[in-house]
């Protein structure tokens, strides 16, 4: 009798949790050589059928590229004309997706308020674990909520500090924009975790505040967790009249829509109906506006590429501080690889990728003037690249850590 309960249970559940939406998707790593076969990708950047989930790079690297069964064959028979070669990374994504949803729930939810590093976790856990930090360290932590997501969730930004009225700089970081790049919330996290509860930080905290909003696309976020046919879903989830959601990081009102971005609602690059039609863009940019004065360097956290950029991602040109925002990211990417021997490489964002307007790096330094301004795309990882096994987070949390430090340490020292 026990045993019929069981099989009859196990067969419910495997019937139910049998459809990711990917079957059928593959995942292609392409490798590229020689300027005529970058250029033909690039072309590609825009294709409807494939979802690129390393963004497309100027230099000859490997380029991750999921792909539907209906179209594997238009894929690999134009990579062929073109001699490029390439690897099937992910066989079958479906099962790459089910995976990893069973290892999310093999963990039982932590305790309230409470949070770790080996699995991720939902926006509500997050938010509860901000709560609870700032209950428990009322003259460390306050919580400024700066408005609510399209759906209504908080948007709230965890300021620490060990002296806050006195107008140290801050050091400003977001994550989760982009809905599928778990890793970047949780990274986020990490770092909230050390400067409020591991004492042998406190010179962390000596000469700047640190302002953090770890999630600041909740709905895609949630959205990614909640359904497993959208697991990499990268857009908000606002209303269109016949798709859903924008890109918020091409949505910026800074050279809104000039270039590497889509006017098509369906696309993942979507740059939304008009700049700042997305409520998480303009509450980040109200927030960031309203303490310009004080936030000295921006970071917005990505994934997945292990690359630091720097403004600008509109146009070639290079920044006039150009000479400061390298040294400063190659001293950043060297103390990441003293850790681990994670290799980043670091740039601005055109120059090494291709050109994107209306991200929120461009705006922070462009409109609001936060010189030092960059964005991290993380390392992805094991097979599927935006779900890095969870028992790689804590490294990933660790090594990125120390170069939060060696940015502190620069920003400590340039503003007393
Ligand atoms: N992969 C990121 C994105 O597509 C890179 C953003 C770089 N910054 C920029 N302003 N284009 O959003
Ligand atoms: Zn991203």
């Amino acid at each position: 009798m026990n045993v019929l309960i069981v099989v009859v249970t196990l067969f419910v559940l495997t019937a139910f949790a049998a459809q990711s939406g990917y079957e059928g998707n593959k995942v292609y790593r392409l490798k590229p050589t020689g300027k005529k076969q970058l250029e033909m990708l690039a072309n590609l950047r825009n294709e409807k059928n494939l979802d690129f989930w390393t963004p497309l790079r100027r230099d000859e690297h490997p380029v991750d590229v999921m792909v539907n069964f209906k179209e594997e064959k238009w894929l690999t028979d134009l990579l062929k004309k073109n001699n490029i070669t390439y690897d099937t990374l992910i066989d079958d994504v479906d099962s790459a997706v089910l995976e990893e949803h069973e290892r999310q729930i093999f963990f039982p939810p932590t305790k309230q308020g409470r949070i770790s590093f080996i699995k991720y976790h939902r926006h509500e856990e997050i938010n509860a674990y901000l709560s609870r930090l700032a209950k428990d360290y009322p003259n460390l932590v306050s919580i400024q909520n700066i408005g609510k997501s399209y759906e209504g969730r908080d948007l709230d930004v965890i300021q620490i500090s060990t002296n806050s009225s006195a107008g140290k700089p801050v050091i400003f970081i977001d994550a989760g924009i982009h809905a599928r790049e778990w890793i970047a919330p949780a990274v986020a996290l990490y770092a909230i975790n050390q400067l409020v509860e591991n004492k042998d930080n406190a010179n962390l905290l000596e000469k700047v505040d640190w302002n953090i909003l770890p999630v600041l696309n909740p709905d895609g976020y949630e959205y990614t967790h909640s359904t497993l046919l959208q697991r990499f879903w990268r857009k908000t989830r606002s209303q269109g009249n016949k798709c859903i959601g924008a890109d918020a990081n091409r949505n910026f009102d800074f050279h809104w829509a000039e270039i590497g971005s889509s006017s098509d609602e369906c696309d993942d690059t979507y740059h939304g109906k008009h700049a700042f039609s997305e409520i998480e863009a303009i509450a980040l940019s109200n927030y960031i506006s309203q303490n310009k004065n004080r936030i000295k360097l921006y970071l917005t956290l990505h994934s997945f590429g292990q690359l630091i950029l720097y403004p600008w991602g509109y146009t070639s040109e290079l920044p006039r501080d150009n000479e400061e925002l390298l040294s400063l990211g190659e001293a950043v990417a060297e103390s990441i690889k003293n850790v681990s021997g994670t290799n980043y490489i670091v740039g601005s964002s055109t120059n090494i990728l291709y050109a994107a307007a209306g991200g929120s790096d461009d705006w922070a330094k462009g409109v609001a003037g936060v010189e030092l301004s960059y964005t991290i795309e993380l390392p992805g990882g094991g097979l599927l690249g935006f779900d890095l096994p969870t028992w790689k987070i804590l490294g990933v949390a660790k090594e990125t850590w120390e170069g939060l430090k060696t940015f502190c340490k620069h920003i400590s020292e340039k503003f007393n």
